[in-house]
């Protein structure tokens, strides 16, 4: 028997809180759910974002990466000019947890989203697979990223990478051919393995490293070119583009200087450790794509299975071709200010949605 609890939450001494619009805390004790769900900013639309299903230390922990993961999603929706706020749903998973206890979790978590007074468009992040969007889907109408509809977002993420490349190629370059570029792809999953696809397709050269050794085997059976090189060590692969596609918090005083690439651009969030991070990458010439820039291209695809018209694989695929356009824009205007490519990034976005103006 659901025992679902909604309460708002004040997290304003939160030092990650930056003007959130709602942080709600969920509760169903008898079905074992606590979770938050962080609205940052509706201004351009309402709120979507992933959904985590993650082992948190605390409830602090959890809170904490939900409020900096929706506030991104804001910067996120901004820049791709989707009509929507971020957002994020952070589950904590509970230790050793059956399938069948989390498939009770998540129905719980479901039918607490018609909840909330507003609506909160979610779907797969870490911790949830096709299954679980399965789960949540039929228990609610607010769920993206349905595989009957525009399936998983990692395959469009991948696309969005592709394209950003291309616009840093073009402005480092002039060109955006791939021919005789070496791309070294760290992290081999979902989006990393369509990243190389798409990369070998347009004629370069592959290096790639996962810690998982089934991820690198798959790799191999599709990329038998591909070399392969030791997750601690690709970042220092002399190569014209660095893609991280494994986790964040991969740029720091200690990796920046054993950086050998011209580009990085990759799909893994929060890539730089800290803002100065950003401002480092600057200085030492190497041309950084910011992270929600390059992997909007899954959030394009779960956004437009809610526009007016249904979803149109056609409109997503010119949708995520602009992204080249835009980095072409932050790099161009980087250049022009002598700032680094982030902070370009962001105060773009924030013209677009603190403006208020709904593209
Ligand atoms: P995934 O979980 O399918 O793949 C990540 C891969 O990285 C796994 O194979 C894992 O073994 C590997 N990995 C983890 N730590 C590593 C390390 N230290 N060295 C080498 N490999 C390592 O995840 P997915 O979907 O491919 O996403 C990749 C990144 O892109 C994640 O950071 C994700 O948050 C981000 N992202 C994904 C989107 C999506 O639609 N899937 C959209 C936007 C961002």
């Amino acid at each position: 028997m659901s025992n679902l609890k909604i309460t708002s939450f004040d997290a304003k001494t939160f030092s990650d809180f930056d003007n959130h619009k709602n942080v709600f805390r969920i509760e169903d004790t008898a079905e074992g759910l606590l979770a938050f769900i962080v609205i940052h900013n509706t201004n351009r639309g309402s709120a979507i974002g992933g959904t985590r299903y993650w082992h948190y230390e605390d409830e602090v922990g959890a809170l904490r990466d939900a409020l900096r993961l929706s506030r991104a999603m804001t910067y996120k929706c901004a820049i791709a000019e989707v009509p929507f706020g971020g957002a994020k749903g952070v589950i904590l998973a509970p230790n050793n947890a059956s399938q069948e206890q989390k498939d009770a979790i998540l129905i719980s978590y479901a039918e607490a989203l018609a909840e909330l007074g507003e609506p909160f468009y979610t779907g797969e992040d870490v911790g949830l697979n096709e299954h679980d969007v399965q789960v949540l889907e039929q228990h609610s109408k607010t769920i993206v990223g349905r595989p009957d509809v525009g399936g998983l977002p990692a395959k469009w993420a991948a696309l969005s990478v592709f394209y950003a490349m291309e616009g840093a190629l073009v402005m480092q370059s002039g060109s955006p051919s791939f021919a005789g570029k070496k791309v070294a792809i760290k992290g081999l999953g979902g989006v990393g393995i369509d990243l190389s696809s798409l990369l070998e397709k347009a004629g370069a050269t592959l290096v790639g490293a996962d810690i998982i050794p089934e991820r690198v085997e798959r790799a191999l059976v599709n990329h038998p070119t591909m070399e392969i090189v030791d997750s601690m060590a690709i970042h220092s692969m002399p190569v014209d583009i660095y893609s991280p596609c494994a986790m964040g918090n991969e740029f720091n005083a200690q990796t920046i200087p054993e950086l050998k690439t011209k580009i990085i651009c990759g799909a893994a969030n929060n890539q730089l450790t800290t803002k100065s991070d950003g401002q480092r990458l600057f200085e030492t010439g190497i041309l950084y794509i910011p992270d929600y820039v390059a992997n909007a291209g899954g959030l394009i695809s779960v956004a437009d299975e809610l526009h007016p018209l249904g979803y149109s694989q056609e409109r997503v695929e010119s949708d995520i071709k602009r992204i080249r356009n835009t980095v072409e824009k932050i790099i161009e205007i980087s250049i022009r200010d002598s700032v680094p490519t982030g902070e370009v990034a962001d105060a773009l976005a924030e013209e677009r949605f603190l403006k208020r103006d709904i593209a």
